[in-house]
């Protein structure tokens, strides 16, 4: 459907929090415990939210998140679910960020993606082994990763090579490509310009809101990794990302937030711009679960048929759309 014919997805839309961010928060929560933090929060565009407080809670922590007021309400309450402390700032993810790196100098906080970062991004890497693993301990040709700080896609290129340095594999020479929203790209388009630096973008419009970070605090890690690596950092538009939505649901059962499926309209853009080849082989991260976001939920949702409690009507609705046969 594609263009690709050797395509696997890693799909991380089933984790304890429904996104990747459990792997980050996971170990970040455990490091603040172990220095004896008694609160521990992030700042989030959505999905680390319910990852940190899900886990801090359990430990036996505070949790708490900061958040943009703009953030979709699933993901709001699913954070509160959890026991958390809810902050939703009137601002972006970056006024957001600021505020955050003012709490740590204020207070004695634990903030898994700031002043826990390096153990934030030591969770992440483990996307990059199971993938490995699941391919019979070798690395994928290409991979396709969403972006937002860019940090998963630097800690899944650092796991690669700690794999090939602890001899696990002897080839760590996949392609990294990552991916951004076109209303929220600074990395792509630092990218496109052949630029060392990675200008914020300072109002992002997009509905992939997971996504949606102007400053993005290891931009330029990403932009060296897709260098190096012979890779390219793609921007994708909202509609194509939320056909690829669709696409993923109908052909392989994945219903994924538009954040995770962009990795799958990137490739379909990848194949139309000559980027990769029918039979390359390529490893698309999925990172987050569709029912985090109503506003897509909505889009991408079919009718449902409402009937009178008998059989006739039943069949008569089943043959509208095809005929039924024994
Ligand atoms: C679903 C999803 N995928 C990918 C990312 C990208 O994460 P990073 O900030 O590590 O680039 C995020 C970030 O929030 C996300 O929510």
């Amino acid at each position: 459907m594609i263009g690709v014919r050797n395509l696997y997805i890693k799909n991380d839309t089933t984790n304890p929090s429904f996104s990747f961010k459990d792997r980050p928060a996971s170990v970040a929560v455990s490091k603040a415990r172990e220095f004896g933090l008694r609160i521990v929060g992030c700042a989030s565009t959505g999905n680390l939210a319910s990852a940190t407080v899900a886990h801090a809670v359990a430990a036996g922590l505070t949790g708490f998140v900061l958040m943009p007021d703009t953030v979709e309400l699933p993901k709001v309450r699913q954070a509160s679910i959890y026991g958390g402390k809810v902050i939703l700032v009137d601002g972006t993810y970056d006024d957001v960020n600021r505020l955050a790196y003012l709490l740590v100098d204020t207070a004695e906080v634990g903030i898994v993606n700031v002043n826990l970062r390096p153990f934030y991004v030591e969770g992440s890497k483990t996307m990059m082994f199971e993938t490995v693993e699941a391919l019979g301990w070798r690395a994928p040709q290409h991979i396709v990763v969403p972006m937002a700080s860019g940090a998963l896609f630097g800690a899944l290129y650092k796991g690669l090579h700690e794999l090939e340095a602890f001899g696990a594999i002897s080839d760590a020479d996949t392609v990294f490509h990552g991916v951004q929203p076109t209303g929220c790209s600074p990395i792509s388009t630092a990218f496109e310009k052949g630029a060392d630096e990675v200008t914020p973008v300072r109002k992002p419009e997009t509905l992939v809101k997971s996504l949606a970070i102007g400053n993005p605090g290891d931009g330029i890690y990403a932009l060296n990794v897709a260098r190096k690596t012979g890779g390219t950092c793609q921007k994708v538009s909202d509609d194509e990302t939320v056909e690829a939505v669709k696409l993923l649901a109908k052909y392989t059962g994945i219903f994924a937030e538009p954040g995770g499926a962009i990795t799958v309209a990137a490739v379909k853009q990848m194949r139309e711009n000559g980027v990769i080849d029918a039979g390359d082989e390529v490893v698309c991260c999925v990172t987050g679960a569709g029912f985090k976001v109503d506003e897509v939920v909505e889009q991408v949702s079919g009718p449902a048929y409402v009937v009178p409690a008998r059989l006739d009507k039943i069949l008569e609705t089943l043959q509208t759309n095809q005929p039924l046969s024994h």
